[in-house]
């Protein structure tokens, strides 16, 4: 039975697949069942950050397995305080919590509000988060992303959730009282459209949230770790949040979650109070620490900003209405349908994902060059030309 005709019978259907099955990945290509090769600016959606078959991240791994996977959190994990102690260093925040997704981040940052909120602050419980965001599936989760077509078979969601509009902060100041213990934002809605935070925006929120005793939290998720040009993309803004969230790129397709606190909120769990049988193991801290290292040693970062900068002058030579993004987490606003032009692109052997109905994100490995992104800049022109996008 072929790969599609398996799934199809086993599997729940939970996704809305492309007729596609990946074999084996090298460099910044996919190459199917069939052999064929596809330039990936997809990464597994902002996760394959290293591209594939890097030989250190390979190693890394591969040792590790053969040494220890996993002893539970029950005991010390020396990769797991060391991977920790990188992302305090990175970020300047005091303390890190290892779970096994981006959803896990943020329900462990909501857990934290809370109990910030319950210790701190009177048993503050209201948490903020903003319309049109997205930071997963889990009810908790779910209930802080502010889209309907998300939660409406799922209610009653997790109560005590108020959503404001993404750069409005009226809107936001309107929903604040003292029962507020915390205001979630990503500094781009990725899976919303890719819509920046203006820096008057996230300040705003910082300021609020400085004024009321209350904690910022950033969804880091996808923007994070190197993406958007800078190792955290709060960086681009002019203050710290009191938490970031981590997933994706950090495990360069190894599972791997994290949350990352400043001393404030960090000090508010307590043994029993969050835990994840895997969370930040042998191998998920292993991998993790060799992306950190790696993204370091190539200079991603720097890569991430100059090629992205490329990229998006591309783009704009094409009939785009809009680029969006920063660093390598880009979008492209067109006159079309996504979901038409991201098929049309993969017949085509280009890899692409939709943002919403007509933005089309290009998330390629942080390791591409302009010669790849001229090929598919070329790829996504033609496809645009093809159906009369003007
Ligand atoms: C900003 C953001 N937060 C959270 C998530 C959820 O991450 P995961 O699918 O690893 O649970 C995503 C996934 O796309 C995301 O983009």
């Amino acid at each position: 039975m072929d790969t599609k005709k398996l799934s199809e019978k086993y599997l729940m259907k939970t996704y809305n697949r492309f007729d596609l099955a990946f074999e084996k990945g090298e460099d910044v290509y996919l190459f199917d069942e069939s052999g064929a090769k596809y330039l990936d600016f997809a990464s597994g959606i902002a996760v394959n950050s290293l591209g594939y078959s890097n030989p250190e991240f390979e190693n890394a791994v591969c040792q590790q397995i053969k040494t220890l996977c996993h002893t539970s959190n029950l005991y010390h994990i020396k990769q797991q305080a060391r991977l920790a102690r990188m992302l305090v260093e990175l970020s300047g925040l005091d303390k890190a919590f290892f779970c096994n997704s981006g959803a896990e981040a943020n329900e462990a940052a909501l857990k934290l509000a809370r109990k910030f909120g319950g210790s701190k602050k009177n048993g503050a419980s209201k948490i903020i988060a903003m319309k049109n965001s997205f930071h997963g599936r889990t009810m908790g989760a779910l209930s802080l992303t502010g889209q309907d077509k998300y939660q409406k078979a799922f209610v009653p969601l997790v109560e005590g959730i108020d959503y404001a509009e993404f750069n409005n902060l009226e809107s936001v100041e309107k929903l604040i009282d003292e029962n507020t213990c915390g205001i979630f934002l990503e500094c781009i809605q990725g899976e919303g459209g890719v819509i920046q935070a203006s820096q008057e925006f996230y300040d705003g929120v910082r300021k609020i949230c400085d004024t009321h005793n209350i904690l910022m939290i950033i969804d880091e998720v996808q923007t994070g770790i190197a993406r958007c040009g800078k190792m955290f993309c709060f960086e681009h803004f002019n203050s710290k949040p009191d938490i970031i969230c981590l997933a994706k790129a950090l495990g360069n397709g190894i599972p791997i979650g994290a949350m990352v606190a400043n001393e404030k909120a960090a000090q508010n769990f307590e043994p029993g109070d969050h835990a994840s049988t895997f969370g930040g193991n042998f191998i998920a801290a292993t991998a993790a620490i060799c992306v950190l290292n790696q993204i370091e040693k190539n200079g991603l970062i720097k890569n991430a900003q100059q090629t992205g900068q490329y990229l998006k002058s591309k783009l704009l030579e094409l009939p785009v209405k809009q680029v969006r993004g920063l660093g390598l987490m880009l979008g492209a606003q067109i006159n079309a349908s996504a979901a038409e032009v991201v098929k049309k692109c993969h017949e085509k052997n280009l890899l692409l994902v939709g943002a919403g109905a007509n933005t089309v994100r290009f998330l390629p490995p942080l390791t591409v060059t302009k010669e790849h992104v001229d090929s598919a800049v070329e790829i996504f022109g033609a496809v645009l030309a093809e159906l009369g996008v003007s």
